[in-house]
């Protein structure tokens, strides 16, 4: 029989319905999926994400509670994250008599049906509350809840992702007898991974967090073991070079009455155990830098004598590089506020640069002038000089120029490092000026005594 135009009218009719519902639904899935996704990008703790997930499912699909238990860490027993603040939640909690944050459940629990869920990764559902909240509470205890819920009243999903099972969520529903239509059954499958992905993001970040203390840990301690290796091997060799160059003032006395060839020798000598001393002092300065250990202790003291003994002490050296040291100190203003033994280093810094950076014939000219309540002294010398690109790097820890014509000047480049550091501690700036090919001229300030 030919269908009447009637009854097809109204097929079509049905057809378009029943469409409608499927996208109305549809519609009605994506918003949720929309708003979880919003809660997942909009925090990084794991109770927090899971609370207002379960919310939001429990009130956009009409149930009347949930909780979210979830695997914290490999092989541990579940522990309860998440539960919305309900009466029959409240009545139930009350119940248990333990705090929500302490409640495990064990994997070893066959009755529970949240262990069950988690190791079988199938939803399931019961009628019977207890189910869910065993070893906490008497099944009796429970049986005035569920009478009031009816039956089909517990639904518990395993949250995965790929392969996983992070955890399950239960929902309980308040209908009578009630089933889940079709649509949320559907929904409530696929938001096991929604829901799954939005922990693993948190978890995943939390992992992260952990890994990357742990590697700042790791480098930290690194550092201090090389500081502490530095600083005790540098002191440990202060003594026995100390002794060396002590040994070596004192032949340098007689050195007048020297054959030139041993003369040679003992200078060479001399000027090796100079920047030795000189590399330790420099070295030990910078791990008690790092260590935050310095120490400086002020007193007044006379910079003219220090300038001195620093130049009588490098003459040798001077002499091997061809470069006259003068000197121009002010006398009535000769005392600063410093650190002796420091500013002795500085010194000793300053004048070694402006002979081995100097051309053979130059000269390194060390003046002062007093002006209000500072004393400025200048090293200037006829040298190398500092190219235009390297003038902001000098100061830092290591660098060295490395310019045409300073290829075999020995060097570890912490010097002026060391020199500024000091500086700076005891209260005084230092800078300088450099023309490339004319010379250097670096100037500090000290307050005066
Ligand atoms: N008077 C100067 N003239 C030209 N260049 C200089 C002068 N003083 C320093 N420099 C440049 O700055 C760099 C850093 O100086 P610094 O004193 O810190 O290290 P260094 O002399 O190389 O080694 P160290 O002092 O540790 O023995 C030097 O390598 C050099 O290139
Ligand atoms: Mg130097």
């Amino acid at each position: 029989m030919q269908p009447t135009p009637q009854t097809q009218f109204e097929d079509i009719t049905k057809e378009l319905y029943t469409k409608n519902v499927d996208l109305v639904n549809a519609n009605k899935t994506l918003e949720l999926i929309q708003k979880l996704y919003d809660i997942m990008i909009s925090s990084y703790s794991l109770n927090d994400v899971s609370q207002r997930s379960i919310e939001t499912i429990t009130q956009s699909l009409g149930f009347s509670d949930g909780i979210v238990v979830l695997e914290t860490s490999p092989s541990a027993p579940l522990s309860m994250v998440a539960i919305t603040q309900t009466e029959i939640n409240k009545t139930i909690m009350e119940a248990c008599n333990i705090h929500v944050s302490e409640m495990k459940f064990d994997m070893n629990n066959s009755e529970n049906l949240l262990v069950k869920v988690f190791s079988t990764h199938m939803s399931e559902s019961s009628h019977d509350i207890w189910r869910v909240w065993t070893p906490y509470v008497k099944q009796d205890d429970l049986s005035g809840i569920n009478t009031a819920l009816g039956t089909q009243n517990i639904l518990v999903y395993p949250i995965i992702l790929g392969d996983k099972v992070l955890g399950c969520f239960a929902l309980t529903m308040a209908r009578g007898e009630q089933k889940l239509t079709e649509f949320e059954a559907n929904t409530l499958t696929r938001l096991t991974t929604v829901f799954g992905l939005a922990i693993d993001r948190v978890k995943t970040n939390l992992e992260l967090q952990e890994t990357e203390k742990r590697e700042l840990e790791k480098a930290k301690e690194l550092l201090r073991l090389k500081d502490e290796f530095v600083f005790i091997a540098t002191h440990d060799l202060r003594a026995p070079v100390t002794a060396i160059s002590g040994f070596v003032d004192i032949i340098s006395d007689k050195s007048a009455t020297f054959q030139p060839d041993i003369q040679e020798d003992f200078n060479a000598i001399k000027q090796s155990s100079e920047r030795l001393k000189q590399l330790i002092n420099d070295l030990l300065e910078v791990a008690r830098s790092e260590s935050g250990t310095i120490q400086v202790v002020t007193e007044d003291v006379n910079l003219v004598e220090i300038v001195d003994l620093v130049k009588k002490q490098q003459e040798p050296f001077a002499n091997t590089f061809g470069v006259t040291v003068t000197t121009a100190m002010d006398q009535s203003h000769a005392t600063v506020k410093a650190d002796k033994a420091k500013l002795t280093e500085v010194v000793e810094n300053l004048i070694s640069n402006g002979i081995k950076y100097n051309h053979s014939g130059g000269t390194l000219n060390v003046s002062s002038v007093e002006k209000d309540g500072f004393l400025e002294v200048s090293f200037a010398d006829t040298g190398f000089g500092i190219p235009e690109d390297k003038k902001a790097q000098v100061f830092q820890k290591f660098f060295r120029a490395h310019q045409t014509g300073t290829e075999n000047i020995n060097g570890t480049g912490l010097g002026l490092f060391v020199v500024r550091m000091l500086l700076e501690k005891m209260g005084g700036t230092i800078s300088f000026v450099s023309e490339e090919n004319k010379g250097t001229t670096f100037t500090f300030r000290l307050p005066t005594a």
